[in-house]
């Protein structure tokens, strides 16, 4: 194992998070080292950049992002699915710390997860969600086209409200296509458990559907940052609970 002294840190300092105020935020300080089975060093500066605030996006319906946004540091992805896609892209930090976090997996004995989506576009998005309307009214006929859109929308965001244009997140699995199945794999148990480390979160969590609006996605993980990946994950709040400043 190789430790990694960490930086002193304390939480998001924009978020008060008192203890006592809210259960659900207290004061989390990250412990003072992390073992890893790899040498990560060079990758410490994207796993917990100083400018961590770039990576607190959020993106959602009620918080929508200009459909002119296209991040201008998109860099392709080491560890996408080699089945002929494109290399998927992601904000350089956020790239280099997968990168690490696969690196890492591998070693724990997780060769087989690889990454499906990272950043998309705008109209990319618009496709997908319209695609999805008619894959719904398709299997039910008796579906409005407003009904079918409501239930897509607990699974894929319509255009300008997915975090996947941000490129900060990814949808990474190890089976044919995303399913919740994942959740039961060990490699999944490992996500869970160490990919704060790498700056990730589970996005969409079994328990935040109320905060999130979308199902639980256990191949959905965001980059955030350490500092903010550990608070978030220690709590199990949602990155909406964190950046509303539950606890304050
Ligand atoms: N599947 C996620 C919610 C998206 O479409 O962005
Ligand atoms: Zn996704």
């Amino acid at each position: 194992p190789v430790s990694l002294k960490l930086k002193d840190s304390s939480p998001h300092p924009d978020i008060d998070l008192e203890e006592g105020e809210d259960d659900r935020a207290p004061v989390i300080t990250l412990p003072d080292e992390i073992e890893f089975l790899t040498d990560l060093t060079e990758y410490e500066q994207y796993m917990s950049p100083d400018a961590y605030e770039e990576y607190l996006i959020l993106v959602n319906s009620s918080s929508p992002a200009d459909s002119s946004l296209v991040p201008d540091d998109l860099t392709a992805v080491a560890d996408t699915r080699a089945d002929g896609r494109d290399a998927q892209q992601l904000r350089l930090c956020a790239a280099k710390a997968l990168e690490a976090l696969f690196i890492e997996m591998r070693e724990a004995g997780f060769s087989d997860v690889s990454v499906m989506s990272g950043y998309r576009d705008y109209w990319t998005q618009d496709y997908l969600h319209n695609y999805y309307i008619e894959e719904e009214m398709a299997a039910d006929p008796t579906l409005s086209w407003e009904a079918a859109k409501a239930i897509v929308l607990t699974y894929s965001s319509e255009a300008g409200t997915s975090e996947h244009q941000t490129g900060l997140c990814v949808d990474m699995h190890n089976l044919e296509s995303a399913d919740v199945s994942f959740a039961d794999t060990e490699a999944f148990e490992w996500l869970r458990e160490n990919a704060w480390k790498f700056g990730y979160i589970l996005r969409y969590p079994e328990n935040g559907t109320a905060s999130t609006g979308i199902s639980f996605e256990p191949w959905h993980w965001r980059f955030v940052g350490r500092e903010a990946a550990y608070s978030i994950t220690s709590a199990g709040i949602t990155l909406e609970e964190y950046l509303s400043g539950e606890g304050e």
